[in-house]
């Protein structure tokens, strides 16, 4: 077996390598501490794997994302939303027989109880639906407790797994209706994932919602592309939440609070009140890229960089296609879509964003399409969280699959002050 050997002090230890599938390489340092009394330090988790995983393969370098060993790009050109959710959750791409099932658990469980809908009265107008949805998350788990149970079940699972899928689209939905004054619209059994949620939001008793076959496929699409992204800031968030035994509905509540930052899935908020700003105050596009580099500036080019990705994001690739094509196709007039244009543009000639291989992220182009749609901007992080959901379940469920189940508990090197005593108040 490969191994790494660590020299400390008079210490010598040696550390197995673990391979992954891909060829990707870990040193074990789990017993290091034992060993030699060290800890390893990595501030934000730069350099560490938190776990081992079967679910997603990212090469960051290469620009390659595949859910399950299956190329985004075929998924995306080709998978339903729910097929990919049940691939994510399940492990494989469902059969016929499967692919019913799971539709119909995923039918039965649309609607919320209707107890539920009397907190939407609760929040004020102002309300960010983020907020919203992770609060109405987590009152699941006392609306549907016969769903889980203190160990993990795997019946009981599927019911909590189709139950969340399904209810947030219900849930976003409700509150948008909410915050502009319109009654709810209940789903409709015989429309698929994305259609059900579009119904929902835009049907009213006035003007009855009109399909588009290209806005639906994009929908699902973008849903597909924000499906799983291994274990990004708010999908560790769900796994360490999880790994103290907590149920799935507080687990996903965590992790969608994780994800409502601007670093993270805020960001694609960020992006459109960027472009928004630039539009409006007529700022030119290299004002913007020198703004960016500056230092001492609050400006940030949101929807460019990766933790991972060091060269293009694959998702933001396949949806700047989709722009494009609903653009020419419905002679959309949007400003922003040049400027975002024009902004990649000069940003990816610039030293500065070339050196850093800063390329752009799926949400520098998924704010734009979500427009397209329709989607009020300060429901675009929600959009991510219904997208996100079937990669934060299957994450959550692979973790407690794993035996044993350890809690998740980082270290620290403390530099604080050492020992010191109580002074009462008059002398200090
Ligand atoms: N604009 C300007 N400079 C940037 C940007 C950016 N968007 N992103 C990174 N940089 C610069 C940093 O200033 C730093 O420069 P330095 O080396 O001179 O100090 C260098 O590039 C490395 O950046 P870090 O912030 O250290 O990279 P990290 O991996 O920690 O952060 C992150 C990644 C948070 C995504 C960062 O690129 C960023 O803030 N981007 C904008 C926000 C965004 O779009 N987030 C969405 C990410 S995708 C997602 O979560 C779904």
């Amino acid at each position: 077996m490969d191994k790494a050997v660590l020299t400390y002090d008079t210490l010598t230890h040696e550390m197995p390598i673990i391979e992954g599938s891909e060829g990707e390489k870990a040193v074990d340092i789990s017993k290091l501490r034992q060993a030699t009394g060290l800890i390893t330090l990595d501030v934000g988790y730069q350099n560490t794997g938190s776990c081992t995983s079967t679910i997603t393969f990212i090469d960051g370098d290469r620009g390659i994302l595949r859910y399950r060993g299956i190329p985004i790009e075929e998924l995306a050109e080709k998978a339903s939303f729910s097929e990919v959710a049940y691939l994510l959750i399940y492990g494989n791409l469902p059969n016929r027989e499967e692919q019913q099932a799971f539709s119909q658990r995923l039918t039965q469980n649309s609607m919320i109880h209707e107890e539920m809908l009397r907190f939407f009265d609760g929040f004020p107008p102002t309300a960010h639906p983020m907020a919203i949805l992770a609060t109405m998350v987590n009152s699941m788990s006392v609306y549907y407790t016969d769903y889980y149970t203190e160990d993990f079940q795997a019946d009981t699972f599927d019911l909590m797994a189709a139950s969340l899928i399904s209810r947030i689209r219900t849930i976003a939905a409700y509150s948008y209706k909410h915050s502009i004054g319109q009654p709810h619209v209940y789903p409709k059994r015989d429309l698929k994932y994305a259609s059900n949620f579009l119904y929902m939001m835009f049907d009213s008793p006035v003007n009855p919602y009109i399909p588009d076959p290209d806005i639906e496929r994009a929908l699902s699409t973008l849903l597909i592309l924000h499906a799983d992204h291994e274990q990004n800031c708010s999908t560790s968030t769900v796994r360490l939440v999880g790994s103290s035994m907590a149920n799935l509905y507080a687990s996903i509540c965590a992790g969608i609070c994780a994800l409502w930052g601007p670093l993270h899935g805020g960001a694609n908020q960020k992006v459109i009140e960027m472009l928004e700003e630039i539009n409006r105050n007529k700022l030119s596009i290299q004002s913007c890229i020198e703004s960016a580099k500056d230092k001492t500036s609050k400006f940030r080019l949101f929807g460019f960089g990766h933790r991972v990705y060091k060269n293009y994001d694959p998702r933001a690739k396949i949806l700047k296609k989709y722009c494009e094509t609903i653009f020419r196709k419905n002679n959309y007039q949007d400003p922003l879509i040049n400027i975002a244009m024009e902004l990649e543009d000069a940003a990816l000639k610039d030293d500065f964003f070339v050196d850093r291989k800063l390329y752009p992220n799926v949400d520098f182009y998924s704010g734009i399409l979500y427009r397209m749609i329709g989607i009020p901007t300060n429901m675009f992080t929600v959009m991510f969280a219904i997208g996100r959901l079937p990669g934060m379940i299957a994450q959550w469920k692979e973790m407690h699959d794993t035996d044993p189940l350890k809690i998740g508990r980082p270290r620290q090197i403390y530099m604080g002050n050492t020992l010191r005593h109580y002074a009462p108040m008059e002398e200090r």
